[in-house]
């Protein structure tokens, strides 16, 4: 297949894949399409780690890497030598605390939560110099040719620096604003997600976000939010974008990093299942609804915190949930397609069914209109 994405950076299928886990990326890779890695909340030393395994997963093939470079943070939120106590409010940390306990969910014995703790403060990369080292990191790897920005437009230096390497600079955008002004800095292609897209999701659907960036932009625009079969590939190619973006519909692949636990809630849910939630970054995530996101969108409820320090007071809870089983409390992130996510699949098949679908929908479309009148 060929599309200005996959001229642009050499691949077969125009099927992007985001994930955190780097199985996922490199099946996808290696099945023609283009997998990217997300490199959020690694050090320096585990993604240098992921990237030489897929190095070695992918026979010779192209891959990304993501990594959070937001326009606005709350800056020095981490300096050295401090605590999770000092930084978390009590408020919410009571908040938070209080609805685990509600649901019996066992402390972190001592020893691991002084772990946890430590743990969470190294995470939480948004100063601007963790990203130019996990930058740095990813350039050593001569098989990544598309570094993308997830949340905002990439400084211009980090542009050029890519450029420079002859990596190709992508960014997610939920409006057109957004979009411009990522193509100002100079990135070269876009990742238009609409709002019923898993994780940090804006207000525009897909529908009507695709072909609007599709017809602004001079770059290729990939489609993301909501893509999961070869029908809706084949709505998006035909909208304009130079190719799909895909994160929910790995997360139920047998390759996926997801526990038991959360492919049960995803494969028991349906799409009007998820919600966009503050609680677990600070800013809008759509994910599996429960009671959590129901107290938290209480108007009694305290209101969340900034990034990142919402995700550094959600993060012990959330290990808490996770580690007592607490199915009921668990909120996956995913989008709106968790409702055509039924079963475990191979990433091979997933991606054999949307070609499979991609083709049945180009054939249909074909039908409709009399070939004389071509
Ligand atoms: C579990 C999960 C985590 C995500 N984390 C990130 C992230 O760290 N960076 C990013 O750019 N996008 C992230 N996304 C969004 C994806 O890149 C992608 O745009 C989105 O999943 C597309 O919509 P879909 O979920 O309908 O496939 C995440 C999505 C999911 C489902």
């Amino acid at each position: 297949m060929r599309t200005k994405a996959t001229e642009m950076l050499g691949m077969e299928l125009p099927i992007f894949a985001f994930s955190h886990c780097r199985d996922v990326v490199a099946e996808v890779s290696k099945a023609g399409g283009f997998g990217v890695l997300g490199g959020t909340g690694f050090s320096p030393e585990l993604l240098e780690q992921e990237l030489r395994w897929i190095d070695e997963h992918t026979g010779g093939k192209p891959y990304g890497v993501d990594l959070l470079m937001p326009a606005t943070y709350e800056k020095n939120v981490i300096r050295k030598d401090i605590k999770l106590e000092d930084i978390l409010p009590k408020e919410q940390v009571d908040f938070a605390n209080k609805l685990l306990e509600q649901a019996n969910i066992p402390e972190l014995p001592d020893d691991v939560k002084g772990e946890v703790r430590q743990r969470i403060l190294g995470m939480v990369q948004m100063e601007p110099e963790v990203i130019a080292e996990l930058l740095e990191v990813t350039y050593r790897h001569p098989q990544v040719k598309l570094i993308v920005s997830a949340l905002g437009a990439p400084a211009k230096h980090h542009i050029e620096r890519a450029h420079s390497l002859g990596i190709k600079v992508g960014a997610l955008a939920g409006s057109l604003k957004h979009a411009l002004k990522s193509r100002e800095a100079g990135v070269d292609m876009i990742v238009a997600q609409g709002y019923e897209a898993g994780g940090h999701t804006g207000q525009i659907t897909s529908m009507v976000l695709w072909p609007e960036l599709a017809e602004a932009l001079d770059i290729p625009v990939l489609a993301a939010g909501g893509v999961g079969r070869g029908n809706q590939m084949a709505a998006a190619l035909a909208m304009g974008a130079a190719g799909v973006w895909c994160g929910s519909i790995w997360l139920g692949t047998r390759e996926s990093e997801a526990t038991p636990e959360e492919k049960e809630i995803m494969f028991r849910a349906s799409a009007s299942d998820t919600v966009q939630s503050k609680h677990m970054s600070g800013k809008p995530v759509r994910m599996i609804r429960n009671s959590i996101t129901d107290a938290w969108a209480d108007p009694d409820a305290p209101k969340t915190l900034g990034a990142p320090r919402q995700m550094m007071l959600w993060r012990e809870p959330n290990i808490r949930i996770e580690r007592a089983k607490a199915k009921e409390l668990m909120t996956p992130i995913v989008g709106q397609v968790v409702g055509m996510m039924t079963k475990e699949k191979t990433v091979k098949r997933v991606i054999e069914e949307m070609l499979e679908e991609f083709i049945e929908a180009v054939d249909r479309l074909n039908t409709v209109v009399p070939s004389e009148i071509k």
